[in-house]
């Protein structure tokens, strides 16, 4: 093995790194510090891969739910996972650090939220999780780094990891996955990237991650082997592209609103040209979430603090175009209100920052509501998963479970997550509920002539020409 590398001299961390690409996959153990959405997914998904996984959190609220199966937020087959790993016994959850012993492979998977009161990332956490593995580290692990963070920081881990225990080795493998599509996106991903040091323990390190994704490698999966910075740098430019597509169409929508277009029509004809490609130019409220807007302004803090700021300065203005999205709704229910808001019974469908999820971290329906309710409008709030987490964290607004619940009587409809229920909404029906047959479809996600046709003032966003 040591030949095969080209090594002539014998580094005893890369024989440790080596000797453990040597084991079958059964030998392979685990940990995954951080057990909130990434670490969840990631501890659940290696399980069902077939490697033993310890998954260690500091909250023990967490840990003792994840042990029974029960997952931190809603997500399609994490449930079953977690049922399935923790029945095997290949998969526990753990609240003392101790617990990563065993393991020779330790994924961070803690997040790096944005800096109270500021725009950068907040690395408390993932510092922490890095003090808290110190101890328990072994000659040859390997620390894998999956947290989001801001270009520098893996490099910066590597010190303190191997100040302690100089045979240890780091490698960044930035996560891609989406929320509603967690685990289908942890175990058949679009590519896999490492980003891992020049020479012998680099190369060990890529192969034994090469091992633990064996079944996505084997399927054809891209890899991509890079440096710290190049890996780090490929997640912050994923979710800035993402964004910046949102907002472009975004500012499309209001110029066929100025112009009498329809956005959804000239998206679809964009997106026929396959270097453009229709995914993600879905115009309407814009992005929210526990990602893309606490990610592009961390990526222009850590750029500006690098003296490359005016490189992305643009997506400052990706930025506004989004959070202009939630204003130019709340002026549309407005003007639906005549101006008078006060009483108003508004009905909002949707809480949830995209469908599919229960996540309502910065959700731009939830953020819509609020300035609604704000305003003294009578506005209840219905989601098919968010409802709960709503009740917990804005008690002064009303929710209910029950849509029918939500409609009756309402004066104004927002369509502002674009759940499946509600695109499937028969509006002849929901007609004969409301108290007003008017709404506004802030996700563009309903057909403006049927809804017209039954009777109804439609209003999207972009969409002056349908
Ligand atoms: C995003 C990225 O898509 C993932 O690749 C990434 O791994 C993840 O962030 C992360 O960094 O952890 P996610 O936050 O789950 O994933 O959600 P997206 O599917 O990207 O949607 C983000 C927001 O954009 C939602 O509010 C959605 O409603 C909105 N959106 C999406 C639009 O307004 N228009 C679109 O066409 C698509």
């Amino acid at each position: 093995m040591i030949t095969s590398l080209g090594i002539n001299t014998v580094d005893p961390t890369v024989i440790d790194l080596v000797r453990d690409t040597e084991r079958t996959d059964d030998d392979l153990v685990l940990s995954v510090i951080g057990c909130g959405y990434l670490g969840a997914v990631h501890a659940a998904s290696m399980a069902a891969l077939g490697h033993t996984v310890v998954g260690v959190d500091v909250d023990q609220s967490k840990i003792t739910a994840l042990g029974q199966a029960r997952p931190p937020l809603y997500e399609p087959r994490l449930a079953d996972l977690l049922a399935d790993g923790l029945g095997s016994g290949r998969l526990r959850f753990a609240g003392d650090p101790a617990a990563v012993r065993r393991a020779t492979v330790h994924f961070l998977c803690v997040g790096t939220p944005q800096q109270p009161g500021g725009v950068a990332a907040d690395l408390r956490h993932l510092d922490a999780a890095v003090t808290a593995l110190l101890p328990y580290l072994k000659s040859g692990d390997l620390v894998v780094g999956k947290s989001t963070v801001p270009v520098g920081t893996a490099a910066r881990l590597r010190a303190r990891i191997q100040a302690v225990e100089p045979a240890a080795e780091l490698a960044w493998n930035p996560e891609f996955l989406r929320e509603g599509h967690a685990v289908a996106d942890t175990l058949a991903p679009d590519r896999l990237v490492y980003g891992v040091p020049g020479g012998p323990t680099g190369t060990a390190a890529a192969d034994l991650l090469n091992r633990i994704y064996a079944k996505a490698v084997a399927d054809g999966t891209p890899v991509i082997i890079t440096d710290y910075a190049t890996a780090e740098l490929t997640k912050a430019a994923a979710n800035a592209f993402l964004a910046t597509k949102i907002s472009f169409i975004n500012a499309m929508a209001d110029l066929c609103d100025a112009t009498g277009g329809d956005v959804v029509q000239l998206a679809d004809a964009l997106g026929h040209d396959r270097r453009i490609g229709r995914q993600f130019l879905g115009a309407g409220l814009g992005f929210g979430g526990g990602c893309l807007p606490k990610d592009i302004r961390a990526f222009l803090a850590r750029a500006e603090e690098l003296g490359a700021g005016s490189s992305l300065g643009f997506l400052r203005e990706v930025d506004a175009i989004n959070l202009h999205r939630r204003a130019r709704l709340v002026e549309l229910a407005l003007d639906a209100c005549g101006g008078l808001p006060a009483g108003r019974r508004i009905a909002v469908l949707g809480a949830a920052f995209k469908p599919g999820s229960d996540d309502i971290r910065d959700s731009p329906a939830l953020d819509v509501a609020e300035r609604l309710a704000s305003f003294g409008a009578d506005v209840v709030i219905t989601d098919p998963r968010a409802v709960d987490r709503v009740a917990e964290t804005r008690p002064q607004l009303r929710v209910t479970r029950s849509l029918d619940e939500a409609v009756r009587g309402a004066e104004l409809i927002l369509l502002l997550t674009e759940w499946p229920e509600y695109v499937a909404l028969n509006p002849v029906a929901l007609s004969k509920v409301v108290d007003r047959a008017v709404i506004i479809d802030g996700r563009n996600a309903l057909d403006p002539a049927r809804w017209r046709a039954a009777g109804w003032s439609y209003r999207g966003l972009g969409r002056a020409g349908s």
